[in-house]
Order: C-alpha cells, then structure tokens, then sequence
C-alpha cells in the first residue's frame, strides 16, 4: 500500500501557500517544535508564506529549532550560493529564530568524516517533528543520489552531472562553477523524522514524481524510501510535477 498522501495543486503558487501552511501549522501547534529544512527553488515560496506570517504576528521562531539537510563542499559558507547563505537569505534573516537553534552540516575543514559524525551525532539526538525535502529530476531527496544505501547516516557524496546541470542555474548558468561535491543528511537521518513534506513543481519533476508515487521502492530512486516511512509523508506537487502519473 502507498501510504504518501498526495495533493495536486494547480502551480508553485498553490504549492508554497498549501505547504507553509501546513509548516505554519506545525509550529504553531508546538513553538518549541524541530523542523528539517531544505534549500533549492522548492521551499522559497514556502519560506516567504512563513515570513509573512510572522511578520504578521501570528507566529514565533523563538524556541524553533532547524537541521538543514545538506550543504556544498568546497564553497566558502560566506558564498551566495552556500547553502549557509541561501538560508539567512530566504529565511533566518527574516524572523525571530536564535542563532544557536540552527544546525547546517559544515563542509569546512580537512576531516569531513568528522563533520559528517558530528552531524549525524546531533542529529540522532534530535528529533525533527517535520522533514522538509524537495526532489531532484533523479529522485534525490537531500543529496543522495542514486544508489545511496536506504542506511545511510550523514556522507559526503559526489554530485550526478544530472544534479550539477540542474543547480548551474545558481552559478551564472555555468555547470563547472558548481561544486562536485556535498555534505548530506543520509537517507537513515531524513527517515527518523516524525512526518515528511516534500514538494515538487514544474514538469522537470514528472518522472521523479512518478517513480516516487508509482514505481518500485529503490535505492536507484532514492525518494522511494519514504513509502517505508513511518510517520505522516505529505508530497505536494503541481500539475506538471504530476504530469506523467499513470492513474
Ligand atoms: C536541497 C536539497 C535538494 C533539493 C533538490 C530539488 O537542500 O537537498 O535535494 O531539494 O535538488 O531542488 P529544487 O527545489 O531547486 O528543484
């Protein structure tokens, strides 16, 4: 049985509001809740409808607390394409959340086995109330690409010329300008949060979205392993991000 509940909305729009409110509402209901956050195009439109509502008064971050689930190797945290940076900009910078309540995995130093234990060491300490992912055109969910273990703890992994296609459009359209490598939450960190919301827009996403809702549970599509999770797993994707589902 597939246990994911999908919501079809119309485009990016519907996605974001339908998803913040959905995160707003987690918050809400728990001010001291931990929450799974992702970067990339998906969640920016998610990240401003939680904006606004604290900029509205309806919400504090105060007592939130944040894991990121990945970040680039070999990019300084103060580039504007680091995911350090990405997440000041679209989102920590604009609410109340405390500095110390914010996790990202660091790929600076020599020893990054190290950084990934660390990691790993806080994350399996925590508990994140709500994952949020988004999916790559190859059905990564973090950075795991295909054939990353469904056992996986945080690891350094080698980007897909898939993924590095994908993300040139962050680095002045120029694929070599894009890291090869990144620090991940692995697919054993993603699974032991409570629930999971993964959203998904745009046509580039239609075969991702169909393996992930109708093909095998695979570590070839990584996302397959959330129709194993135990928890709640909302995806929320537009029409054309739904556009080659069969039934
Ligand atoms: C981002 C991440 C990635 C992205 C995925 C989709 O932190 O872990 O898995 O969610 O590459 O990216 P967008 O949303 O840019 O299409």
């Amino acid at each position: 049985m597939n246990k994911i509940e999908l919501k079809i909305v119309k485009d990016y729009d519907e996605m974001s509001q339908v998803a913040g409110k959905i995160m707003l509402d987690v918050v809400k209901e728990n001010p001291k809740c931990t929450l799974g956050l992702a970067t990339g195009s998906s969640p920016i439109g998610l990240y401003k409808y939680l904006i606004n509502a604290y900029e509205n008064g309806e919400v504090s971050f105060k007592k939130v607390k944040t894991y990121n689930l990945d970040e680039y190797c070999d990019l300084p945290v103060t580039h504007p394409e680091s995911y350090h940076s990405f997440m000041n900009t679209n989102l920590f910078s604009h609410i109340d959340i405390k500095k110390r309540n914010i996790h990202l995995p660091s790929s600076e130093g020599t020893d990054l086995q190290k950084n990934c234990d660390k990691y790993s060491a806080l994350l399996n300490k925590a508990t994140v109330d709500m994952q949020l992912l988004g999916i790559g055109a190859d059905g990564h969910i973090g950075f795991n690409e295909p054939g990353t273990s469904f056992e996986s703890e945080t690891l350094i992994v080698e980007l897909t010329e898939k993924t590095i296609q994908d993300n040139a459009r962050f680095f002045d359209n120029d694929p070599k300008k894009v890291p090869t490598h990144a620090i991940t939450m692995g697919i054993k960190n993603i699974m032991n949060a409570k629930s999971v919301l993964l959203l998904a827009s745009g046509e580039n996403k239609a075969d991702a979205i169909q393996k992930l809702i109708e093909g095998a549970i695979t570590e070839d599509v990584p996302a397959t392993c959330l129709r194993n999770h135990s928890g709640k797993v909302i995806v929320i994707a537009d029409k054309a991000a739904c556009s080659k589902l069969k039934k």
